[in-house]
């Protein structure tokens, strides 16, 4: 029996295309960020290391977790916490040894999980033997591995950079170095000269790195900061935009230095590579663009022969609980990327949490649950960021002392860096939260630590945590769940975002109140072109629907009398994502009191024998 919903429907989705491959792991996989400083510390020393990880593959083969995606534990002077690599083909003393890695390796694959390394090839640290070459002289062989140019003319060093590119760490984008009389470029920090893709020689080193991780096992890359692999060749300057940064720099148009044509290249190249190794090995692309045209390019569009997954910064930076904005985005997400997967990314080390992006100060628990439904509930493949399942709070630093992230420093007090979202994970109420034993951690644990962790939410079965679970358990089991296709429902509605996904015995709809009032909403097979039959909530944050057996007057509990505070705007460390001109958002539909409720009903199997479909 099935359910597909006639063509005269709302908008129904099917992918994928014939050339992707129909079921590669992760396509629905759920995939975890541990960010390696903060997740377990097993030796005592206040930072978390790789052998702590290890020791908690049971926690996360439990919540039911895929793959995990280790930021860069190599070798590194670690100025930008290890996005400074001074080797790639080994690990930081500090995280451990390659044994430790490859032990690592072997018991995450006992637990049903795979290893996904992060890979910096955008640029290496200052003290990388490449660079430390490089930069000794002129006519050094490997001089031009790096972008080095003279200064401008008309001024002296280190007065003239070559042009007026800015860091997207604040201030010039050149560094002057008076031993050889040029400057070299960095888009981050100075630590952080960027190499030259324009030598071939570089990929083919990069690339053997590559070989390296892929050879000992690893399951995929997350790719960072890929678009800013080349610059303009003429290295002409940027245009500027109105205002400045938080450092104080007049802001402008980065087209000169990101998202370039040539980048494409390389990750076909790098693509060939991965298809190369056995085991639907996977790219995931960090990829913060202004629109869904631009990402579809990463997958290779219609080819798909780019990253399987760049990252769909378009739906979980909303930062406003507005529907309309996440329908279209949704909806744009399914049928402007050429049949490609989805990965929409709501948190990761960079960013306040989402917790604190979304929340109201009020309604924050029941705001975590509607974002958890977008993500294992939409077709994307989900990605979580440690602490998430628990609603782990940002905890910026209150003084600038006490700041560790380098451009915390450097903008304070407008940036207050990234240690925020970065504090130590909450295991347990116990000293340090059970992430060490050592007497200080390298940041310190976010005040909440003693009500809010894994084992106290393991614990109470109404939990964010608990519901995390159910929606991956559902993710797993549910065929609807495990489908090509996504119908939005209820289109018109500025309070609720509604959807099906359909499923040959059974559908499954989602809705979710995006306000703080009691909404009502219907829904009529007939009318709706929904399929007919027996109907059972299956997960809702509300008591009164679990015993909802109609599709029509399903009443959404205001939740909260009193009004909600203001929500705090954060300001983002990176690119915030700006909408192309051709994409521009029509007057946003913004919620006086935002709150949600997620439920979901579906026709389940158990009730299937009465189902009649249509
Ligand atoms: C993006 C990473 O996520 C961020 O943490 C890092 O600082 C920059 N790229 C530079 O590598």
């Amino acid at each position: 029996m099935t359910q597909r919903t006639p063509s005269s429907s709302p908008p129904s989705i099917e992918s994928p295309q014939p050339s992707l491959p129909s079921n590669p792991w992760w396509r629905h996989a759920v995939i975890y960020e541990i960010y390696p400083r903060s997740f377990q510390d097993s030796n005592g020393d206040g930072i978390g290391d790789i052998n702590g990880i290890t020791s908690r593959l049971d926690y996360l083969q439990w919540l039911g977790v895929d793959a995990i995606w280790i930021s860069p534990i190599y070798p590194s002077p670690q100025v930008d916490f290890g996005y400074d690599i001074s080797d790639y083909q080994n690990i930081d003393p500090q995280y451990g040894t390659l044994e430790d890695f490859d032990h690592l390796l072997a018991e995450a694959k006992k637990h049903g999980i795979r290893v996904l390394m992060d890979m910096v090839m955008n640029h290496t640290s200052d003290q990388h033997p490449w660079f430390l070459e490089s930069s000794s002289s002129r006519d050094n062989p490997r001089r031009d591995w790096y972008i080095w140019r003279e200064g401008h003319p008309g001024a002296t060093p280190p007065y003239n950079p070559p042009n007026n590119w800015i860091s997207m760490f604040g201030h010039s984008a050149w560094q002057y170095d008076a031993r050889t009389g040029q400057y070299f470029y960095h888009r981050f920090y100075p630590q952080q000269p960027d190499l030259n893709w324009r030598n071939p020689q570089v990929e083919q080193a990069m690339f053997d790195c590559i070989r390296f991780w892929f050879d000992r096992g690893v399951a995929g890359l997350r790719l960072d900061a890929v678009p800013s692999l080349f610059e303009d060749p003429e290295l002409r300057d940027a245009d500027p935009l109105p205002g400045t940064n938080a450092y104080g720099d007049p802001r402008q148009d980065p087209s000169r230095y990101e998202n370039l044509p040539d980048d494409h290249g390389v990750m076909r190249r790098l693509r060939s590579l991965t298809d190369s190794y056995s085991g639907e090995r996977v790219l995931i692309g960090e990829t913060y663009l202004n629109s869904i045209r631009e990402l579809d390019q990463w997958y290779g569009g219609s080819h798909h022969n780019e990253l399987q997954l760049p990252m769909d910064i378009q739906v979980g930076f909303i930062n406003k609980l507005d529907v309309n904005l996440f329908r279209r985005r949704i909806l744009e997400a399914e049928t402007r990327i050429d049949g490609n997967q989805p990965l929409f990314v709501f948190d990761n080390h960079d960013h306040p949490r989402s917790w604190n992006r979304y929340g109201d100060g009020t309604h924050n628990d029941l705001i975590a649950r509607l974002i958890a439904a977008i993500l294992f509930t939409t077709r994307s493949t989900a990605l979580l960021y440690y602490g998430q399942e628990i609603g782990m709070t940002t905890t910026p630093p209150k003084r600038k002392e006490d700041v560790k992230d380098p451009i915390g420093i450097k903008g304070w007090p407008r940036e207050k860096g990234r240690d925020g979202e970065r504090t130590p994970m909450q295991w347990n109420s116990s000293a340090n939260s059970g992430f060490s034993n050592a007497s200080s951690t390298w940041l310190p644990l976010a005040a909440d630590y003693e009500e809010k962790n894994i084992l106290a939410q393991q614990n109470d079965p109404g939990s964010l945590l608990h519901w995390y679970r159910r929606l991956i358990d559902l993710r797993k089991t549910d065929p609807a769940l495990r489908g090509n296709e996504i119908t939005m429902l209820d289109v018109t509605n500025p309070f609720v975002l509604s959807w099906l996904r359909p499923g040959k015995e059974h559908s499954l709809l989602v809705a979710l109140n995006f306000t703080a009032q009691t909404q009502t909403i219907s829904f009529d097979p007939a009318k709706d072109r929904l399929p007919s039959g027996q109907v059972k909530t299956i997960l809702t944050s509300a008591s009164s629907l679990e015993h909802q057996s109609s599709l029509a007057g399903i009443t959404l509990l205001r939740h909260l009398d009193r009004e909600p505070t203001i929500r705090r705007r954060y300001e983002h460390f990176a690119r915030s994502p700006e909408r192309s001109s051709d994409e521009a958002d029509p007057s946003p539909f913004c919620l006086p009191a935002p709150s949600l409720l997620p439920f979901r009903r579906a026709c389940r199997r158990a009730a299937i024998r009465s189902l009649r479909c249509r």
